[in-house]
């Protein structure tokens, strides 16, 4: 979809914030339109120390690299602290796609906005950042007391205070 819409290209430099195991890595390692493969690399961001040691593993370091986000996660429990100020391991101007799916819906407000200002940092003039969340306006009476976002920490709605997994 980001290809066909022209927020990338085949030879584009990608980062994907919260990658998990890698699910877009792998579709971006063989992917390929008619005669043309995708020849870029992607920089890729988890807070998980076993799945980036999985990744590490399994993807060719050549084109992918894989850094451990140390941005605090009370959901993922492995973050470091002192997460509004992390820092993705880019060099400002140098990316033509910043990415994320199914990471902003865990964030508190600060987190996601460091990573806002972080994508934005590193993205080349002209780039572009595409953030995919979780979003329900109307739940459904089946939903039972899940996804009631009952709580609010500052600016999120979520579903426990202690442990807030905001979906
Ligand atoms: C629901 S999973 C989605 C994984 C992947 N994006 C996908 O769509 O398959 C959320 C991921 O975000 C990572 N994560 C959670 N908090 C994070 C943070 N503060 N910074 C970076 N990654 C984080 C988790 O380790 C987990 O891999």
């Amino acid at each position: 979809m980001h290809f066909t819409l022209g927020l990338c290209r085949f030879s584009s430099t990608i980062v994907d914030i919260g990658c998990g195991c890698g699910r877009f890595a792998h579709h971006l390692r063989d992917y390929r339109f008619k005669s043309e493969t995708f020849t870029g690399s992607t920089l890729v961001s988890t807070s998980t120390t076993k799945m980036l040691e999985w990744c590490r593993r399994n993807f060719d370091a050549g084109r992918f690299e894989f850094h451990r986000s140390t941005q605090a996660s009370k959901v993922y429990g492995s973050g470091e602290g002192a997460s509004s100020y992390y820092v993705l391991p880019m060099v400002d101007d140098s990316v033509d796609f910043v990415f994320s799916t199914s990471l902003f819906t865990h964030l508190l407000e600060n987190d996601l906005i460091n990573y806002c200002r972080e994508g934005y940092r590193v993205l080349k003039q002209g780039g572009s950042m595409a953030m995919y969340c979780f979003c329900i306006n109307y739940l459904p009476p089946t939903y039972g007391s899940r996804h009631t976002f009952r709580h609010t920490i500052g600016n999120a709605h979520v579903d426990r205070c202690r442990s807030p997994k905001q979906q």
